[in-house]
């Protein structure tokens, strides 16, 4: 009797890499909102690329881009950096949203950002919520703030949400048990991502 053989699992076309935009809204030079971004971004193409399918991140940096995102609110027509970054976020099969925490919510240039977005453009998006902050008093503004504004523009925010205060780094590089936090998020959002494309998890 043939030994029962596993299914192939479902893959992604192989010439089109997985897209992961990093939306950061840290305000400083040398921003750890968009530091953590980033090592989520890079971990979870470490985990595509494990699987041998192509990854690519693009990293949109909201400071770059804050006078035309005032300029897009206020006079109605799209600045063409907001529309570049509009663009890099239709284009992306799974997304991280990173913002520091400012006065027990989340910043008023994420706000501005995601106010620009054509209707619908998030719809289906799977996310990962990030925020860095000064206190773990304010834990909560993932899930009290970020996370309801995401679900109203219909993005599919995930239940990994990474909130990060400046003791969980080791210079540069995150604490180990942050490293573990970042890699389970990075896992689920493969998995909606691969699933949004083939219909099936990539397990
Ligand atoms: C104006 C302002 C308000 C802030 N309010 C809070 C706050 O309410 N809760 C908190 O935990 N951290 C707060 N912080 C600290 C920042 O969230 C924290 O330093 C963050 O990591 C900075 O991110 P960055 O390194 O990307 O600039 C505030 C910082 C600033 C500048």
């Amino acid at each position: 009797m043939p030994e029962p053989t596993t299914p192939a699992i479902p893959r992604p076309d192989p010439k089109d890499p997985i897209r992961v935009v990093v939306v950061s809204a840290g305000l400083s030079e040398v921003s750890s909102t968009t530091r953590l971004g980033q090592f989520v971004a890079d971990e979870t193409c470490r985990q595509v690329r494990a699987r041998d399918q192509r990854c690519e991140i693009v990293h949109i940096e909201l400071r770059h881009i804050a006078l035309a995102v005032t300029q897009t609110l206020i006079s109605g027509q799209v600045a063409p950096e907001v529309a570049a970054a509009h663009e890099q976020i239709a284009r992306a099969d799974a997304m991280v949203a990173a913002t520091p925490t400012i006065n027990a919510s989340f910043s008023g240039l994420l706000k501005s950002f995601f106010d620009t977005l054509p209707v619908d453009l998030l719809r289906g998006l799977p996310t990962v919520i990030a925020a860095t902050g000064g206190t773990q008093r304010h834990t909560l503004v993932l899930d009290s703030a970020v996370r309801p504004m995401l679900a109203y523009l219909r993005a599919v925010v995930l239940s990994s949400a990474l909130f990060v205060t400046a003791d969980e780094w080791e210079g540069t590089a995150p604490s180990q048990e942050l490293a573990e936090r970042i890699s389970a998020a990075a896992t689920e959002l493969i998995h909606y991502a691969w699933a949004a494309r083939v219909g099936t998890f990539a397990i």
